[in-house]
């Protein structure tokens, strides 16, 4: 025969009883334990791993009801097995011990085979809820990793994002304390050189044109630039003023060649115009950088709003949700990846109705299908985004011109773990979890249009989730 494994917990206070069914689990391979009393037995249950118990129900001090009441309340406890072993023939208390949770019972004197063919068939249930078990705890461990593996790849893009405008405010601020300290050092000397009133309107007038022309970027090439940077240096060099060189390429900047010193040097004096200049210059610095820095942190601002409206942080589970807000603030996080080759139309319905949602599971499924579709067309092409109303749904389309997908994959792409992308690039639970998330918690409908240069994932959702 076969030896059975496992580790069996016989409770019993009468000491033959214990030693019969010993006898008989020893010889069918089991691994026995024996308490003689309920307190001993949950002991031995808390100190030592046992695969199931055999316990009988009239018992002095702790009767089994006890027991096993105690066993079931205990969550490191309740998964064991326990089959009742009672003299009593009596239908009723049977009952109660298996409303109690109990497996099986048996009725003394108890008969080996039955004893042994229900013992085998606890464990062997056991042994299926357990590994039901495992294997639950992984699923839920990979789609926690699949999540954390988007929203790391999505954070490096982000990361890029944010860097460009802080590193940007960060620089400005060294260069604004610069062209600020030349300012200053320019309306000192201009307050000694006695300006007339025509040249301090003059001198206005060129400040408040550079302080405009601040306000929008002016892109020069790198050629015309040097070019006009020689002709003011020549400009300069032909009057013997040596000590305006620093402000020449913003006086480029600010769009001024020689036409334009010819004008001021008729309005004012060789002596002069260093300052005027430096001032001018200056003045432009001061507030292309301001404009700059003011972009750059409205661009910060921009995206940490995206990102909480993305993760929809603080607040409740179910949220009336503006599925257009959900599916802008992902193309916020796609930003430097889409910026790469990718072009998106969004045709929003303009008047669509708030759903009742989760909202941050909603963005995972945008999320899924937008990283998908940018992967089918390989980093390139085009994506459309639409939203529309229709009867009592809400309806997103997420369109791509990629290569499609094969009708005979068209089903499978919903199984987990199913991916046609190397390995270390694909996990296959992309659009499980999505398929989830929308079918089982949203009561909502997937449906996939595919043909070779369009591909369209069709989701609709129940405007009201409860209905
Ligand atoms: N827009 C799409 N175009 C072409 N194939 C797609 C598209 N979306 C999904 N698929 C296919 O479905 C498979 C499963 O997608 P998914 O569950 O997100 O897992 P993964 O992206 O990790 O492969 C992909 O490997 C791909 O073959
Ligand atoms: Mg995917």
């Amino acid at each position: 025969m076969i030896g059975q494994s496992g580790h069996i917990l016989v409770i019993d206070d009468y000491e033959i009883n214990r030693r019969k069914l010993a006898i008989g689990l020893k010889k069918q391979g089991y691994r026995v334990s024996l308490a003689e009393n309920g307190r001993q037995a949950l002991d031995m249950l808390r100190a030592e791993t046992f695969d199931a118990v055999l316990l009988d129900i009239i018992m002095p001090e702790m009767d089994g009801y006890e027991v096993l009441s105690k066993v079931k309340c205990d969550k490191s406890l309740r998964d064991i097995p326990v089959i009742v072993i009672s003299a009593l023939d009596d239908m009723e208390s049977m009952v109660k011990c298996i409303e109690m949770g109990a497996e099986d019972y048996l009725s003394k004197p108890v008969e080996p085979v039955l004893l042994k063919a229900r013992l085998a068939a606890s464990l062997r249930k056991k042994k299926l809820r357990d590994l039901e078990v495992a294997y639950l705890q992984q699923e839920v461990m990979l789609r926690q990793n699949e999540k954390l593996a988007t929203l790391g790849r999505l954070s490096a893009g982000l990361a890029h994002e944010l860097n460009n405008p802080a590193a940007a405010t960060q620089r400005g601020t060294e260069q604004l304390r610069s062209a600020f300290f030349r300012l200053r050092q320019a309306l000192f000397s201009i307050s000694d050189l006695k300006l007339s009133n025509l040249q301090l309107a003059s001198l206005l007038e060129l400040k408040l044109f550079a302080q405009e022309y601040a306000k929008q970027p002016h892109d020069l090439d790198a050629l015309d630039r040097s070019d006009l940077e020689d002709e003011i240096e020549t400009w300069l060099d032909d009057l013997d003023i040596d000590n305006a060189w620093e402000s020449v390429p913003t006086l480029v900047s600010l769009g001024y060649g020689s036409d334009r010193l010819d004008e001021l040097s008729n309005t004012f004096t060789i002596d002069q115009l260093p300052s005027v200049l430096s001032s001018v210059s200056s003045t432009y610095t001061i507030c292309s950088l301001l404009e700059e820095m003011s972009q750059g942190a409205e661009r910060i601002v921009e995206i940490v709003n995206a990102l909480k409206s993305y993760s929809f942080l603080d607040q409740a589970p179910i949220q009336s949700i503006d599925v257009r807000q959900g599916l802008d603030s992902t193309l916020v996080m796609f930003r430097s990846r889409l910026k790469a080759g990718v072009v998106v139309h969004r045709d929003y319905a303009e008047d669509l109705p708030l759903i009742q949602a989760h909202g941050s599971e909603l963005n995972q499924v945008w999320t899924n299908m937008i990283d998908n579709a940018i992967d089918a067309m390989d980093g390139r092409g085009e994506i459309t985004l639409r939203t529309r109303q229709e009867d009592s749904w809400v309806v997103v389309e997420i369109e791509d011109i990629g290569p499609g997908i094969p009708e005979d994959l068209q089903l499978k792409i919903f199984d987990p773990f199913f991916t046609t992308k190397p390995l270390g690039e694909g996990t296959g639970l992309g659009l499980n979890i999505s398929h989830n998330i929308i079918v089982h918690k949203h009561k909502g409908k997937i449906t996939i249009l595919s043909q070779p240069g369009k591909t369209c994932f069709q989701i609709k959702l129940p405007i009201n989730l409860r209905e």
